[in-house]
C-alpha cells in the first residue's frame, strides 16, 4: 500500500466533499459520523461529480439525475447508477488524511 498525503481534515467540512485528484483521477473525501471515507468522485451513471451533489444521512447523493450512494461502501442505494462507486483505504494522522488511490490496482 502507497498511502500519500490527500488533505487536511480541516479541508473536509460535515457536508460537503473534499476533491483530491490522482493521476487524473478524482476522488471524494467525505466526513461522516467524525469518520473520513475516500470514494470515487464520479457518478457511475452519467460521469457527475458527486463533490457538487450533496449529503444525506450516510449518503452522497448525486445532483445530475439523483442517484444515492452509500458513503462508507459506495454501494448503489437509488437508481439509475446500478454500478457502486470504489472505495479508497484511509487513515488519519494528527489533522492529515492519507489515502492510498493505488490500493485496487495491486
Ligand atoms: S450522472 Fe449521476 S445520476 Fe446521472
Amino acid at each position: 500500500m502507497a498511502f500519500m498525503r490527500a488533505c487536511s481534515r480541516f479541508d473536509v467540512e460535515p457536508d460537503r466533499p473534499f476533491q483530491f485528484e490522482w493521476d487524473g483521477d478524482p476522488i471524494a473525501i467525505v466526513a461522516l459520523d467524525d469518520e473520513y471515507f475516500a470514494i470515487d468522485d464520479t457518478c457511475t451513471h452519467d460521469r457527475f461529480s458527486l463533490c457538487d451533489g450533496y449529503i444525506e444521512g450516510d449518503e452522497i447523493v448525486c445532483p445530475l439525475h439523483l442517484a444515492r450512494f452509500a458513503i462508507r461502501t459506495g454501494e448503489v442505494r437509488m437508481a439509475p447508477a446500478y454500478e457502486p462507486l470504489q472505495t479508497y483505504p484511509l487513515k488519519l494522522e494528527g489533522d492529515d488524511i492519507y489515502i492510498d488511490p493505488q490500493a485496487h490496482d495491486e
